[in-house]
């Protein structure tokens, strides 16, 4: 059967955070996105707020808890830090995902629901992911007003200077799990969703001289372009960042969200103006570089300039890729910002080797690079 869970992209992605008003603020002057809705107290919400932010197809939820009865937000942030609770995928009919995702294994998380007020409704409901992660079915069709119901206008007035970034949709979202748990994740995905893996590295793929990690990439069967790389850790010498995550978090969650862009180079100098930290490759990087000049039609000293990874080890074409330092206080959560060229299909492998070397760094300054010997 094609598509039996009738999914037509991904919808929005909801953090839980610590202070949900400046996350948003953050994405809204750094990413360049809109504050288009806001639930609270104001609208009848008393214990937690949430922030809808909007750029392109991006739609982003950020959410604190404003009472410790809300136990839900609060546990979660005490626990994992700031983080993404749950990511969404659209889909035709809710009641047919759900049921068709928890015959093939699924672990239900809320069952179909409708939300209701007088602008429509909308229909959701929840599986289990990563740990305390989930993934929701969402159908807004029969909606007009903001978001969902309960959200409405951000009430106060903003007047953030930023620079356009042209961030345009989520690529990908990726997820940290822990040991011998990826073909565990890898099957439930594939099985509950209707998924298949297309790109697995092994041991040895994707290693520094110190440190080393497993991956394997589900995507959706039917031509909507979702995909779920999963990545466990794989020994080395050293800690691997996907066991500093494991261990910051306190558990397995989502990594990083990588957004696409139609022009990387402005992207990179917009969000670098606005105030964003992303990781710098060695020199030496853009010294390989120039020997495919000649397959990439950006300039290789603009690329350096703003230090974006160029890779085309998957075959099709080629992408370059940027990533950003951790966003909040833990070493955890970061963005991906993406532009495939001439139907690129990869993740980047090809740069991941200059890419932990540089994470490494970072890891050695945050003391997190040597195992604790006990
Ligand atoms: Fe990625």
């Amino acid at each position: 059967m094609s598509n039996p869970i009738g999914i037509t992209g991904y919808d929005f992605v909801e953090f839980y955070v610590g202070s949900a008003k400046m996350w948003a603020y953050w994405h809204a002057k750094a990413m360049g996105m809109n504050i288009a809705g806001y639930l609270g107290p104001e609208t009848g919400i008393k214990d937690k707020v949430s922030y809808y932010l909007v750029k392109n197809k991006i739609q982003i939820v950020i959410t604190s808890a404003v009472k410790p009865s809300n136990y839900e937000v609060s546990s979660f942030v005490e626990r994992h830090g700031d983080g993404v609770k749950r990511w969404s995928l659209k889909v035709k009919d809710v009641h047919k995902a759900f049921e068709n995702s928890i015959l093939n294994g699924a672990v239900p998380v809320r069952n179909p629901k409708k939300f209701s007020d007088d602008s429509g409704f909308i229909e959701e409901a929840a599986i289990k992911l990563y740990d305390d992660t989930e993934i929701v079915f969402i159908n807004r069709d029969n909606y007009k007003g903001i978001f969902k119901p309960g959200f409405g206008k951000h009430i106060q007035k903003i007047n953030l200077d930023f620079v356009e970034t042209g961030l345009n949709e989520i690529d990908h979202i990726v997820g940290n799990v822990r040991i011998n748990e990826m073909n565990l994740w890898e099957n439930y995905i594939n099985k509950s969703l209707n998924f298949e893996t297309f790109i697995e590295f092994g041991a040895g793929d994707i290693s520094t001289q110190y440190s080393a990690l497993l991956s394997k990439v589900v995507r959706s069967k039917d031509g909507v372009p979702i995909k779920n790389p999963i990545n466990e850790p794989y020994e080395g010498k050293k800690k691997s960042q996907i066991e500093e995550y494991i261990e910051e978090y306190l558990g397995s969650g989502i990594q990083h969200i990588a957004i696409s862009t139609n022009n990387i180079i402005s992207t990179i100098d917009s969000m670098k103006r606005n105030g964003v930290e992303f990781l710098t490759p060695p020199d030496t990087y853009y010294d390989m570089l120039k020997e495919r000049a000649s397959e990439i039609s950006e300039s290789i000293s603009e690329l350096k300039k703003f230090g974006i990874l160029c890779d085309n080890s998957e075959g099709n074409g080629y992408l370059l890729q940027l990533f950003t330092k951790p966003i909040g206080d833990r070493p955890t959560f970061f963005y991906e910002i993406i532009q495939r060229r001439n139907g690129a299909l990869g993740f980047g492998q090809g740069n991941f080797q200059s890419l932990f070397e540089s994470i490494e760094k970072d890891q050695m300054l945050r003391g997190n690079f040597d195992r604790d010997e006990n």
